[in-house]
């Protein structure tokens, strides 16, 4: 099928790729023409595991254009826009994205009948927006009465970064939400070879065992885009509830690893996501339950349970500044180095990573800050260049003379630094990933969260 994406960010790039690579003729678009040079070159603006080599794998049948002419919508089946949606300071989620690729489609839309998907975050409600502003836009557009043929679909993306291609490779289920039947028989087609896992496995990225098919849910457009909201909310609520268990068992002395191991066994819970310290980060979980509170509250409706999340979450931050304060005791004039910048570990994100807040803080308090990250830095200095940490490119740099570590993203290579080398000072572990044991046998008093 001929595809077209409008947006290069991870959703959009791991599916036109995962698309190219399933024989679909793509076209990537992009309205940042930097991007799209890059992407020219073969290489990707975002850095993600096995991309890039996905994207030298089908470099044939994918093109890159800033050009709605170019992309010829009237030659497309299914356009996906996979734009940006960041929070506005309400909480809700800035449309203005959405809004022009909506009306670009519209403007450029030929006589065949053509499927919009929306992939973007979108808050509930936006596919109808989105399908209104086409048909205002395309009847704007052209005055002699035609009408359009299209139809805007939700079919939300659950890829992480980090895991982004094997995630699109491999989902757990793939969503669809719409009543038309045209529609759905098309995006079943163009996902049948992900639905069937009939497709060759790339070389980087092999077939989990025993994976043979992915189940499709057909719903309508409403809760298609509830299911994105309600499942990100669900897996921070996890973290939350994991982490805010944690804070008692540093209090009565339990070690919430265990507890998470035991509560996780029960198949009902499940074990992921229960992994307890510095909590969320990254462009989903805290743009996601805040655009969930901000929609209820259009509904006069409360989300206590999604607030309380929030909170814990945020205050897991300052928890492990204190945990660090409690212990240095004077926190003013002494050296700290952060292990870790990103979010999350294989991903040079920094969009709401909880080594900027602990960064603010410890600087507050008068701590003198080095950082290192093994991908994340040339974002660091660009985009937080003015907050007073000392960027590291060496770990040996930002450990010199450290007086305290916090380990803020769990890198491996962390864990297997050469620790013996190391002068002994105290390490608040924010993920609980170091060897605990092996450190403590050390002499580095370690201090992990809810442990
Ligand atoms: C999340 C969801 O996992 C994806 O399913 C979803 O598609 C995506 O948001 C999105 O909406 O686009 P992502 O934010 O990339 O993906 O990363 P996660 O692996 O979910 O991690 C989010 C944060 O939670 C990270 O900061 C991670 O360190 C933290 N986390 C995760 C914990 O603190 N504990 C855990 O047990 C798991």
């Amino acid at each position: 099928m001929n595809v077209l994406i409008i947006g290069t960010g991870y959703v959009g790039m791991n599916t036109g790729v995962v698309l190219t690579y399933l024989g679909n003729r793509v076209t990537c678009l992009d309205v940042n023409e930097e991007k799209i040079a890059l992407l020219k070159q073969g290489k990707s603006p975002v850095f993600e595991p096995h991309l890039e080599e996905t994207l030298q794998l089908v470099r044939e049948n994918i093109k890159f254009t800033s050009s709605y002419a170019e992309a010829d919508i009237p030659n497309t089946d299914v356009v996906f826009i996979t734009v940006g949606t960041p929070s506005l300071p309400d909480g809700n989620a800035d449309l203005r994205y959405v809004r022009q690729a909506a009306e670009s489609i519209a403007e450029n839309l030929g006589e065949k009948f053509t499927v919009v998907v929306n992939k973007s975050t979108v808050p509930i409600g936006s596919g109808n927006w989105v399908e209104a502003i086409m048909h205002e836009h395309f009847q704007n557009n052209h005055n002699n009465g035609e009408k359009p043929d299209f139809n805007v679909v939700s079919s939300p993306e659950f890829l992480a970064q980090g895991s982004a291609m094997h995630d699109s490779f491999y989902p757990d289920r793939i969503v669809v939400g719409s009543q038309c039947e045209r529609s759905v028989e098309r995006l079943q087609e163009l996902f049948g070879p992900l639905l069937r896992q009939d497709f060759p496995a790339p070389p980087a990225l092999p077939r989990p065992e025993g994976l043979t098919e992915v189940p499709l849910l057909v719903c309508d457009l409403t809760s298609a885009e509830m299911i994105k909201y309600a499942a990100n909310a669900f897996l921070a609520l996890k973290i939350s509830y994991v982490n805010e268990i944690g804070r008692l068992a540093n209090k009565v002395g339990a070690d919430i690893q265990a507890v998470s191991k035991g509560i996780g066994l029960d198949k009902r819970i499940g074990n992921r996501f229960l992994n307890a310290g510095l909590g969320w980060g990254g462009s989903c979980f805290g743009k996601d339950t805040a655009a969930l509170v901000a929609t209820a509250r259009d509904y006069r409706l409360e989300m206590p349970i999604i607030e309380s999340a929030r909170a814990v979450n945020y205050s897991q931050r300052v928890l492990a500044v204190d945990l660090l304060q409690e212990k240095l005791k004077i926190l003013k004039g002494k050296h700290v180095a952060l292990l870790g910048f990103s979010f999350k570990p294989n991903t040079d994100d920094l969009r709401d990573a909880p080594s900027i807040d602990i960064s603010k803080l410890l600087i507050q308090r008068g701590a003198l800050v080095r950082a290192h990250d093994p991908v994340a830095l040339t974002n660091a200095r660009s985009h937080y260049g003015n907050l007073g940490v000392v960027f590291c490119d060496e770990v040996g740099e930002a450990l010199k003379d450290a007086e305290a570590i916090v380990l803020v993203t769990e890198w491996p290579e962390y864990r297997d630094l050469d620790w013996e080398s190391i002068p002994p000072v105290p390490i608040i572990d924010g993920r609980n990933f170091l060897d605990k044991d092996q450190l403590e046998g050390l002499g580095f008093p370690v201090i992990g969260i809810g442990r």
